[in-house]
């Protein structure tokens, strides 16, 4: 079985191929955030109709990548939500029509599910039941992980997602949205406790996160320490960025841990674009070491969105027997604990 999968969910254009003997044969990306990067955040609209210029361009690009043609494929699975709804309805109408003429099925995937079983996709992939940390622009979420569908819910923000508060807080320091992975660069160059920002939430049992106050608490540390000229010095930029990135991952990892203890899981899938921070994942091997676990993550690439882990999702249901009817339908808002279990 071979299928196709489209992401559009939000400011990335991603599509490939999973075949069942073979594993990813096609892979192709198209990244939007140069164009979003001069308003600071993502454009809906704009992102809706880039996603129209670039998705059939990327599919022709992925076939050829395969070297296959349209009738060798058996199913497009798509991001239905969720996301923005306009970015979503593109990959939505373009796979169920595409799916339509080519007499195949097509199905609806959950962005989250995607994320979560990116890891599946490595060489050394996780086994069931784990716990999984799903850290990305528009989620923070711990989820019991029994089998692909079964999951729990054990906790999440109630404010903005760890990516979120990573960008709100690059822009206050001066970087191009989205800032998380310049703000994780400035952070390489920090002195370790010049400043300590607040664990939010860690005081109090239980499994949700906030991370709303750290970037006030950023706010109110540059405006401390704005020289004379009122800049911050390039090592203050340094510094307060370590603070904040330090107390997000000491966050996480305090509650990462409590996860597990409540589990008695002793594995940890980490997943979304804030996967990819290099110090979250030195710290959370050094946990997973004190605790006798292992910690298991999808490459880099395959952290922020992409159309693998899209494909990858859509075959396992596929295969399973499920699709959708031949309506366009999108769901920007989507719980992942309906999903069905397969
Ligand atoms: O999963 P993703 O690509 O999109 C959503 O589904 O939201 O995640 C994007 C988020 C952004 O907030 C971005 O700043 C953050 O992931 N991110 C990082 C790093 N790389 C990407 N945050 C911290 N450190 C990084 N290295
Ligand atoms: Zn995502």
């Amino acid at each position: 079985m071979r299928i196709l999968g489209i992401e559009t969910s939000c400011d990335e254009t991603g599509v490939a191929i999973y075949d069942e003997q073979r594993g990813l044969i096609a892979n192709q990306l198209y990244s939007q955030i140069e164009m979003h990067a001069d308003y600071g955040g993502v454009v809906p609209e704009l992102a809706s109709r880039d996603h129209i210029r670039k998705t059939l361009p990327l599919i022709q690009a992925a076939l050829k990548e395969a070297n296959l043609t349209a009738c060798e494929i058996d199913g497009v699975a798509y991001t239905a939500g969720p996301g923005l709804v306009g970015a979503l309805l593109v990959g939505a109408t373009i796979a169920r029509s595409l799916a339509y003429a080519w007499g195949v099925p097509a199905l609806g995937v959950h962005h989250m599910e995607g994320h979560l079983l990116a890891p599946m996709l490595e060489e050394n992939p996780p086994q069931f039941p784990f716990v999984a940390l799903l850290v990305s622009g528009g989620h923070t979420q711990l989820v019991k992980v029994d089998n692909v569908g079964d999951y729990q819910l054990l906790g999440e923000s109630i404010d903005d997602a760890a990516g979120e508060a990573f960008d709100k807080t690059a822009k206050l320091l001066g970087l191009d949205y989205p800032g998380g992975a310049a703000l994780a660069k400035l952070a390489e160059q920090g002195t370790p406790n010049r400043f300590i920002f607040p664990r939010p939430m860690t005081d109090r049992p239980g499994l949700d996160f906030s991370f709303s106050g750290l970037k006030t608490f950023a706010a109110n540390t540059i405006n401390q320490n704005l020289n004379p000229q009122g800049e911050l010095d390039q090592q203050t930029r340094c510094d307060i960025a370590h603070a904040f990135q330090q107390a997000v991952i000491d966050t996480l990892i305090i509650k990462c841990k409590r996860a597990l203890q409540q589990t008695g899981y002793k594995r940890l899938v980490i997943a979304g674009g804030v996967s990819a921070n290099k110090q979250l994942r030195t710290d959370l091997a050094q946990l997973m070491q004190q605790l006798g676990g292992e910690v298991f993550y999808p490459r880099p690439q395959f952290c922020t969105d992409n159309g693998a882990m899209i494909a990858y999702a859509g075959f396992l249901r596929l295969k399973n027997g499920e699709c959708t009817d031949l309506s366009v339908s999108v769901k920007p808002r989507w719980n992942m604990t309906e999903l069905a279990k397969i």
